[in-house]
């Protein structure tokens, strides 16, 4: 059985396959570990390894395959087995995103997008209210990472995000390196995002690498890949900064999901997301920036 954890006040790192024998047998320091339960649950003995890592460190459970906008609704079947490891685990968050991957059955390798409008709020109302049943535990909602959007959108990813919570009461996840990469792709002030998110909502910050490629369909323009394949982007650390002073110092993960490093390269990670909260949220600082 998991040992019931409070909200870590440290960062925590995502907990991928290859780290899981290492956190297992040698318990290295870390806030806290997040999960992706899909990695799980065909894996048996992954699982056996996480019910002993859950023992020593608070879980956070983050859905990739929940698909909480899909228009052919969600499956119920899906959510068991992930109810069924939220059960052996005890998690401390449970989380997924702004985003579709299903439809009747067949599973996308990637979060697709949403029209931003008054049909996509009800549907993702209905879906959270049976998710949120189906698991026994809030769900947080991740800011997804844009590259296109639709042009039937009648509000603005923020508007969408504030009217979600206010009809759903349901809380967010705000992924500041998505906030950034986004509004690079889509020519918006990530600080004004950062500014317009409802800040009470906020429980969860994440910060991930992304990479710079050509945009094919703009040439000479640069767009920015949500590919969780690097260190965090200075420009990510400078808004996380400021997202610690808009929301307060909130569980911060550091997402790292290819090219995976040794373990010290993501646990210093960790340790820069501490120094930077800390930072960012000591009084002297606060006070200026209320001037
Ligand atoms: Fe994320």
């Amino acid at each position: 059985m998991a040992r019931s954890f409070r909200l870590p006040r440290q960062a925590g790192v995502g907990l991928r396959l290859p780290h899981l024998v290492e956190f297992a047998a040698t318990v290295p320091r870390a806030g806290w570990l997040e999960i992706h339960p899909e990695n799980f649950l065909a894996n048996p003995h992954a699982t056996e390894l996480l019910i002993e890592v859950s023992r020593h460190y608070p879980i956070s459970v983050h859905t990739v395959g929940v698909s909480i906008g899909s228009a052919s609704g969600i499956d119920r079947v899906h959510l068991k087995r992930v109810r069924a490891l939220i059960d052996m685990v005890d998690p401390i968050l449970v989380s997924g995103h702004l985003a579709w991957s299903t439809h009747a059955g067949d599973y996308l390798n990637d979060l697709l997008p949403l029209p931003y409008d008054e049909e996509t709020l009800r549907l993702l109302a209905r879906h959270l209210d049976e998710v949120q049943q189906a698991l026994g535990r809030p769900y947080l909602v991740e800011n997804p990472s844009s590259y296109v959007g639709f042009g039937t959108s009648t509000m603005n990813e923020v508007e969408f995000l504030g009217e979600l919570v206010h009809r759903t009461g349901c809380r967010l996840l705000c992924d500041v390196s998505n906030v950034h990469l986004s509004a690079h792709n889509m020519g918006y002030d990530a600080y004004h995002y950062i500014d317009g998110l409802p800040a009470e909502a906020i429980v969860e910050l994440h910060l991930g690498g992304f990479s710079a490629e050509d945009d094919e369909a703009n040439p000479g323009a640069t767009l920015l890949v949500d590919t969780h394949g690097s260190l965090v982007a200075d420009q990510a650390w400078d808004l996380y900064a400021y997202a610690c002073r808009r929301f307060g110092p909130k569980p911060t993960l550091i997402e790292w999901d290819n090219d995976i490093p040794p373990l010290e390269i993501l646990l210093g990670e960790a340790d820069r997301a501490d120094a930077v909260a800390a930072a960012a949220t000591a009084p002297e600082v606060c006070r200026a920036a209320a001037r």
